[in-house]
Parts: C-alpha cells; structure tokens; sequence
C-alpha cells in the first residue's frame, strides 16, 4: 500500500465505525499559551476534555500535523541519528468525547492492525499502565492476543500526558517487533528488555489514551467529569512497517525528498544517510510550519523555525552545498502532500521564498562559524579539553548565528561537550550590556556626577496617558553645551518607543523657560531633551505642558497604524505581521513580512477597510492584562514579552487588539481618513507602507487638486478629459516626430546623390566620409542606406552629432565584402576610437558611439587610410 492509501484507510475505517473525520489543526496552537506547537492529535480537542467546551460528535478522527521540538515532548535530538524519531510527523488518530472507553478503543484498534493491515499479531505487543488491570483483562478478552504479549510498565511509559498541565491519564500502547533487525535479534532474551527501550527493533506505533484526569498548575490531578478516549499513531512509522521497510526514511513518505536531496547535492543517500535524513526531516517541519504562519525569526515559534533551518544548512555543507538548495525541495513535498494539506500547496511559492531567504543570510557566516569551530576543536585537542566552552558556543551563536543546539550537535559528531550553563551565563552578561547601553552616552547611573539632583523621590512617573500638563519637580539636571537634559518627577511627556516618536512641549520654571525638542528612555528615566531659555535656579518646581497639536497628530498616526496593520492581514493574509514601525506627527510608516509588491487593488482594499473603521468611529480603549491572557485574546505584535509579564493592550472597537505602549485616540473618527502615500521594498521579504492621516491627509488632497487644477488649466479640459488629453497629445507627438524624420530624410536624399557623385577613391574603393545632420541614429541608419543605394559599390561613413554624441554609421556594399574582405564592423572599431568611443557590426552596416563631438573631422579623415590598412 502507498502511504496516500494506508491514510486513507485509517481514515476510512473510523469512518465506518460513526466517527467523523476533522481537518488537522494548526502546527502553531494560536490559542493555547501552554505550547509552543500542536504536539499531539488531541491539542484541538483540549477543551472539551476539560469540559470547556462541547464536542460536535462524540467520535471524532483525523491525522494532525504535529511537531515535537520543544517542552516535554521534543524528539529533535534523535532526528538524523535514528530512523523513526521525526520533529514533524502526521499523528493518526481517533477519539471518544464520553463516548465509547476502553474496549471498543481496544477492539478498534486490533482490528485495524491484524485484520484490516494484517500486522502479523505474533509480531504485536501491547503495554499498560501498571494498576490498569481492566485495560490488562479486556486486550486478554476481546482480542486474541497471546497474554504473554501483554506487558505492564510504569508512569514513565504508560502514563501519558500533554504537557506540564492538561487532560491526562492511563496509556495502553501497542508495539510492534521488527524482528529482522539481523544485527539486533538476539540482543533482547526478553521482550520487556526490548519494548520502551528506545531501539529501532521494537517500535511503538499507536498509544491509547484513557483520558480520566485534568493535570493542574500545583501538579495535582483533578477527575474529569466524563472519560475519554484519546489515541496516536505515528503515521511514518506504521507505513515503513506496512511497507516492510526498516527505516521511516525508506518509504514512499520520505523517499521522494531524499532523491531530490541526492539530485540537488550529488552525493547519493547510501554515502552520507544523515545528512539527508535531517535536511528531509527538518524540510518537513518548515514546509508545514511556514504555511500556518510561523516565519524563521529570532525569538519564540520562529527561533525554532530558525535553529531548524539552520541545522539542516549545516548538513547541507557535509553534502558540499554552499548555495541556498533547501528551499528546492519545497514543491516535492508540496506534490507529494499536497492533497491532504492544501494549505502547503496555496503558499508553496511563499514558503520556497522564505526558506531561500533564510539560506541566504545563514550562509553568510556559515563558512567562518565552521573555521571557528574548527580552531576551538584544535585548540581543545591541544589543551587536552573536551568541553567547549561556555564564551566560544556564545561567540558562535552571537557572531556567526550558530544556535546552541546547533553547537551542541556539533560537539557531539566529534565526540565532544558544550558548558550550556557558561553559555547562558555569557548569554544574560550579554543582555545585561544591552540594557546598560542607552540610546546615547549620558547614561545617568553611570555618571551621576554629571548629573545635579534638585530634588529626590520617584521620578519618571509617566501621567501621559491621560493628561497632557502636570505641575511637578525637576529631579535630576545636566547641561551639555547649549542643550539640557531633565527628569522629573512625574511626567506627562512619552518617551520615544515602541515606534512612537517622543513627545515635544514646554517646560516652565521659576524665571527659565524649556522647549523640549525629544523625550527619551534612559533605563527607568524619562529624559527630556531642550534649549534652556533664562537661567535655571535651585527651585524645582515647573509646569510641564506637552505640545497637544503634536501629540494629536501622532496619536492619529498610531491608531491608524493598528487598523492598517490589522487590514493587512486581512487582505494579505497571516503571514503577515509587523516587521518595524514608526509613527510621528507628520506620517506613519509600516513594514511587514510580505514577498510580493503590494499590488495598487489591494492597497484601495486595505485604504478602505481602514478608512470604514475610522467613519464606524469605534473606541480604543487600553487595559493591562498577563501576557498570557493577551494571546489568549489573540492580541498582535506580541514581541518581547514572557509568560507571566504584564502588558498593555490596546483594543479598538472588535477590531484589533495589539500589545502596545504608545498613546492612541480615543475613538478612530479623530484619525479623519488614511491615505497610503507609498508602498515599496524595505529589504528582502518585506515591505514599507507609508501613509498620513488627519492633517496630513488634507495636506495630500490639497497638494493633488492643485496639480489637478494645473493639468486643467495646462491641457484646458475637465478632470475626467485629462487622460484622453495626454493620451492624444503623446500620440501627436510620436506623429509629428515620425513627419520630421520623414522630412529630414527626404531632405538628405539629395545630399546623399551629391555626396555619393562626388565619392573619392582609395586604392581603387570608392568612399564617402561625411558629417550628415541626423535627428537619431535610426535616421543616420537610414541615411546610409540611401547611400549604400546611390553608391553601387564603394564604403560609407556617415557621422553625426546627436544630443553632444558623435554617432557613426559605416556601410559597405556586398561586392567589396566578397572581392575584398573589407568588413564595416572592422573598419568601424578604428574609427570610433578616434572618436573617444567603440563600435561593432556586421560586414555590411556597423555602428559607434563616441564622446569627442570636436574629434568628428579627424576621425573622417583618416577614412581613406583605415580602408587601405584592411586592404592588406
Ligand atoms: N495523545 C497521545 C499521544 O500523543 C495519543 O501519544
């Protein structure tokens, strides 16, 4: 059987038994902050076992996309190095909301596998959970297994749950023995030595989950209301066993991408199985997890996508490539999957694109990681050291982008440690010196004597949210030149972040004035950056006073910037997300991870779902919340923030709900209407929107009546005329210029008899060697044409000074190329280079061009010679 039909028939045999068949979920669980990826079939069907939620049929089946790479299960580690660990893998299964228990899940599966696939049964063993003793009986009853086959094992293996909380329970697993594994036969006496024992004789295919319990948070288990049944079946390893293969990698599932691995490196998969078996595996999970929305990036589910991607470059270079070759293996997987998750198949372009892009920028410092890593091998052999230290995994992971696991792998090929707990201390003193550097040098804990304290207490208290002057006290001062800095007590003045531009304004004091131009983030310190007018005294007290215009426009700009990033999505899609931002009085600029130009039809629809938020006129409030709620609620641009932060959040009608610091409207109508001003490349997969709003857009319409006005007034039409008018008008154009040509040829039809009568002779050639007026070189082509014509047999050089250019046409006529071998194309290049140029052609006609305008008459007369010269 294909793999496409042993799905198939899973599919098809639950089917029969009432069961309904579900799409898989997403690799990338949006809506679950306990993981990271789907990690089994049952993650989508969490909240009903919980009762949360209720199923809408009690038997349901699929096959889920799943991803094991990170938390408590992460088989990353086994990738490559054995046959049947994989971080993406299809994971079959079926389920009972309530519904059926033990037995049937029992009978079920037995079924399937010895009557339906006829897994031979004396190659079946089965496991259960220590105490289950029900589970133990029914496998004896209601199916024919021979009872030596049933095995019982402890929580470790027979206890099986989703992660650090959640729906859990007793497991009856069912293994299978390969038996054939020559080298391996006699290496158990016992099965119980085998089965669990990580080993590639003994292979668990399918796992029975008797969900009873809910893990929580304390580590407590709490009783469900009703059992379940919950199972998995690896679907690559059931198919290498239905195929008799002995490695998951021999089977049609992964065969396909090995070939193409094997064609596009050159090295066949019998010389270098590892390499092959990650780049195949790894492709697998970035395919599938690129096309649900999770992009390579340096922090969360994107680091991940990174370290894979970046591993399996690594691999590339054991197979000689240092050109991007993953991403061509994207459409073997796109043919050979696509079916069943046509997902891969919409994006399939996108994905290639985004896996290239990656290739690209690793394979930068790829080659100087691997000569680092290189030295520190020779200098641990040296120092007689195994361990690679803490400061060189962080000087590869920093300078070159090896991520640890990438180090580790490495060490462990040669045999070979990394000191994790050096790297991550290197790791948070790396942090630390982030922290420490400001965004200029005046950093106030660490020159505080250039600081003048005029008061103490709390300082930096922002107010700014909700009020736009305070009267407070200057806490800390310094002067630099004309320029001084300030914190205060409290401060109702932003501090550029978050994109946000920082805030302008006045500051007045006892006898001076401040008209602050920028508002900083020095660590916890507000600063407020301006020109000093008067004096300033001991007394700290002022009155501070924001610039509201400007404060307004900015907060129109920010709002909106939600909405556009918001409509993006909507339009573009979910890969979209936001990949910087700025936003100022004047404008607001966006970019976002996006290949394709942004066309204009898609721009009108983002202008306008925008532009209907604004007149819908919906409220923005914010509220803070645990970082986990927030992405519970499915908030946007979630970049730095950890589990258990609190964020802010800012939420606009039902519209958009965005973490963000920055100060908003408080309805959208005050945004007035967007207008996208500009779309264009940012860098490499992603693009730059530029837009104004308010007052800015009034500024654009203003400025584009005017130049409606000006084309009226200059083409003295309507509006609606102003293209039909130029259209006609450049079409005049083209005419009048072809009847000018015309003209002028006709005119020089003359002059060309004259010139061709009046020929003078070389060594028994006739030649012409004349400057013409010609308007373009098509004109000086046909020109010489003409004279080709009146000369009957000779050599022309016409040339003309054409926009300050010298142009020159050189033609000979057939009977010279045959009788003498005299070629325009070699006459041509000595002449042009008298002329400060270069040219070439063919025999009969050849073209130059050349920059000394003043040398034209020089380069004519040395005509007769060149002819002479290419006579001998
Ligand atoms: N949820 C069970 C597993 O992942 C079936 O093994």
């Amino acid at each position: 059987m294909k793999a496409f039909e042993i799905r198939q028939s899973f599919l098809d045999f639950f089917k029969n038994k009432a069961h309904t068949i579900v799409p898989s979920a997403s690799v990338a669980p949006m809506d679950d902050p306990t993981l990271l990826f789907t990690n089994a079939g049952m993650n989508q069907f969490k909240n009903i076992f919980v009762g949360l939620e209720e199923p809408r049929s009690r038997r349901v089946a699929d096959t889920q996309k799943c991803i094991r790479v990170s938390g408590k299960h992460n088989d990353l580690e086994d990738v490559g190095f054995d046959t049947y660990h994989h971080t993406f893998f299809e994971m079959l299964g079926n389920w009972s909301f309530g519904d059926y228990y033990k037995k049937e899940a029992i009978e079920f599966a037995w079924e399937l596998l010895t009557e339906i696939w006829k897994l031979p049964k004396d190659r079946l063993f089965v496991t259960v959970y220590r105490t289950d003793d029900e589970a133990a009986d029914l496998w004896a009853k209601v199916t024919d297994i021979s009872p030596e086959r049933i095995l019982r094992f402890d929580e470790k293996d027979n206890f099986w749950e989703m992660g650090e909380t959640g729906p859990c329970g007793p497991c009856s697993e069912i293994h299978f023995d390969t038996g054939d594994l020559a080298t391996q036969a006699d290496t158990f006496k016992h099965p119980v030595d085998g089965v669990n024992g990580e080993n590639a004789r003994f292979i668990e295919l399918w796992n029975l989950v008797f969900i009873q319990y809910n893990r929580e948070k304390d580590g407590s288990l709490t009783p469900l209301k009703e059992k379940h049944v919950d199972t998995g079946m690896g679907f690559e390893r059931v198919v290498a066993v239905l195929q008799n293969k002995n490695s998951n990698y021999d089977t049609d599932i992964f065969m396909p991408l090995i070939d193409r691995i094997a064609q596009l490196t050159g090295v066949p998969y019998s010389e270098n199985g590892m390499a092959h078996r990650v780049i195949a595996d790894h492709i697998r999970t970035l395919t599938f997890s690129i096309g649900d929305g999770v992009l390579p990036s340096n922090d969360g589910r994107g680091y991940v996508m990174r370290r894979l991607l970046r591993r399996a470059a690594r691999f590339g270079r054991n197979l000689g490539m240092h050109e991007p070759f993953i991403y061509k293996i994207v459409d073997i997987l796109v043919e050979t999957m696509g079916e069943v998750f046509p997902e891969i198949v919409e994006k399939a372009e996108y994905i290639a694109r985004v896996i290239k892009a990656e290739e690209e920028s690793f394979n930068h410092t790829l080659d100087r990681g691997l000569d680092i890593f290189q030295k520190i091998q020779e200098k641990l052999a040296e120092d007689k050291s195994t361990e690679i230290s803490g400061e060189d995994a962080f000087k590869l992971y920093d300078t070159y982008g090896f991520p640890l696991d990438l180090t580790e792998l490495m060490a462990r090929e040669n045999n070979l440690t990394v000191d994790v707990a050096g790297f991550n201390a290197a790791m948070e003193a790396q942090r630390e010196r982030a922290r420490q550097a400001g965004k200029f040098t005046i950093a106030i804990e660490q020159d505080p004597e250039e600081w003048n304290a005029l008061s103490g207490g709390e300082h930096s208290r922002f107010i700014g949210y909700n009020s736009l002057s305070a009267e407070t006290q200057i806490r800390k001062v310094r002067q630099v030149n004309g320029t001084v800095y300030f914190t205060m007590a409290e401060t109702p003045f932003y501090a550029e972040s978050g994109g946000q531009i920082g805030d302008h304004g006045i500051i007045e004091g006892d006898g001076y004035k401040v008209d602050v131009t920028d508002t900083i983030k020095i660590g916890s310190h507000i600063v407020h950056v301006g020109s000093l007018q008067g004096t300033l005294t001991d007394n700290p007290a002022v009155t501070a006073q924001v610039d509201r215009v400007r404060r307004m426009a900015t907060a129109r700009n920010h709002t909106a910037t939600h909405l556009l990033h918001k409509a993006l999505r909507q339009i573009l899609g979910n890969h979209v997300s936001q990949a910087g931002s700025l936003v100022d009085p004047e404008r607001l600029r966006f970019d976002v991870t996006h290949f394709q130009k942004i066309e204009l039809a898609q721009l009108e629809e983002v202008e306008h779902i925008v532009n209907e938020q604004i007149r819908n006129n919906l409220t923005v409030e914010s509220f803070e919340t645990s970082f986990d709620n927030a992405r519970k609620m499915g908030a946007m641009a979630i970049f730095s923030e950890k589990y258990g932060d609190i964020v802010r959040a800012i939420k606009i009608g039902d519209f958009s709900l965005e973490l963000c610091g920055g100060t908003h409207l408080s309805t959208t109508g005050e945004a007035g209407m967007l207008r996208v001003v500009s779309e264009g490349s940012a860098a490499a997969g992603i693009r730059r929107i530029e837009a104004v709003t308010g007052l800015g857009t009034e500024n654009y319409m203003q400025a584009e009546r005017r130049l409606d006005e000006m084309l009226r007034h200059l083409l003295q039409c309507q509006s609606s005329e102003i293209e039909s008018r130029l259209v006609e008008l450049l079409e005049q154009k083209k005419k009048l210029e072809h009847q000018i040509s015309e003209l002028r040829q006709q005119a020089s039809q003359g002059e060309l008899k004259q010139l061709a009568s009046a020929a003078k002779d070389v060594s028994g050639i006739k030649y012409v060697a004349e400057k013409v007026n010609a308007g373009n070189v098509d004109e000086l082509k046909s020109m010489s044409d003409a004279l080709r014509d009146s000369l009957r047999s000779g050599v022309g050089v016409l040339a003309a000074n054409i926009n300050d250019k010298v142009s020159i046409v050189c033609i000979v006529t057939e009977d010279l190329i045959k009788d003498k071998n005299i070629r325009a194309g070699h006459l041509i290049k000595e002449i042009a280079a008298l002329v400060g140029g270069s040219g070439g052609g063919r025999p009969h006609m050849a073209l130059a061009g050349g920059k000394d305008v003043g040398k034209i008459a020089t380069a004519l007369a040395a005509v007769p010679e060149i002819i002479n010269k290419s006579l001998n």
